[in-house]
């Protein structure tokens, strides 16, 4: 069987478009993040998580002067969430290349203060604390079978292979007074992020939450998830939410 790289998959019609393609039709301007942002093949599509997330974003007052950071950052969208809230820096980091072309792209066309840093955790925690953090890590379950994970979405078998690590080094992500949004499915376990924020010493709280219904990953593996008991039968819609934590 033929695999196709995580980074050169892409699920939609317009996952061809390219940065020579784009760029010259590029709006730069006050449009909403997510209009006319350059998204190369492979890099995550903003959906009804990155959208719960902006809005949180623009309802937490962020600090004038904030240094931020986008973990996960994909196209960038929510860094630029982040600098046209107020943010006076941001840094966004992902492991994927053409993640971060695009949202390196994305930030200077919008001539936004936004600095991009290839890898993980480590990486964040490396230039942190920060007074704001935004992150939409992979957070969906997937079959032990699957040959190999989606970075986009995937994240082990009980959709916490970033969750866990994430909230465990929150302390050295978020400075005092500083506050972190994370967007995340019901399915991979709120409660426990609650729990291991609350154990790493910040005060969590669901802050908002939206029923969507399943895209093409979820109904993809609809039976998985329905044999694991991460959605009842029939049930087609996941509950994403976003969890503030204050420091
Ligand atoms: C769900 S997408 C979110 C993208 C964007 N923030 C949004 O909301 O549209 C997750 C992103 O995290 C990246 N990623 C996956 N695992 C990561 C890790 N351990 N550290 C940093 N980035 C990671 C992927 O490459 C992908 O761009």
């Amino acid at each position: 069987m033929t695999t196709v790289p995580a980074e050169e998959a892409d699920e939609t019609a317009d996952g061809a478009t390219t940065l020579r393609k784009v760029l010259p039709a590029f709006p730069p301007g006050p449009a909403l993040p997510a209009r006319g942002l350059l998204r190369l093949p492979g890099v995550y599509r903003p959906q009804a998580d990155t959208c719960l997330l902006a809005s949180a974003v623009r309802r937490a007052r962020v600090p004038a002067g904030a240094r931020a950071l986008d973990l996960c950052t994909g196209t960038g969208v929510l860094a630029i969430a982040l600098a046209r809230a107020g943010a006076e820096a941001v840094l966004a980091v992902d492991l994927s290349r053409r993640a971060l072309l695009s949202a390196r792209v994305n930030a200077a066309l919008r001539g936004l203060p936004v600095r991009v840093r290839r890898g993980g955790l480590l990486a964040a925690a490396d230039e942190g604390p920060y007074d704001v953090v935004v992150t939409n890590p992979p957070y969906v379950p997937m079959p032990a079978e699957q040959a190999r994970p989606d970075r986009r979405c995937d994240a082990g078998t009980d959709g916490r292979a970033v969750l866990d690590p994430l909230c465990e080094v929150a302390p050295a992500l978020v400075a005092p007074g500083g506050f972190l949004l994370l967007v995340q499915s019901v399915m991979s376990g709120v409660d426990r992020s609650v729990r291991l924020l609350t154990a790493a010493g910040l005060r969590a709280r669901v802050v908002a939450r939206a029923m969507v219904p399943f895209g093409p990953v979820l109904s993809g593996r609809k039976d998985f998830l329905e044999q694991s008991g991460f959605v009842a039968p029939q049930v087609r819609k996941e509950e994403l939410v976003v969890l503030r934590a204050d420091r």
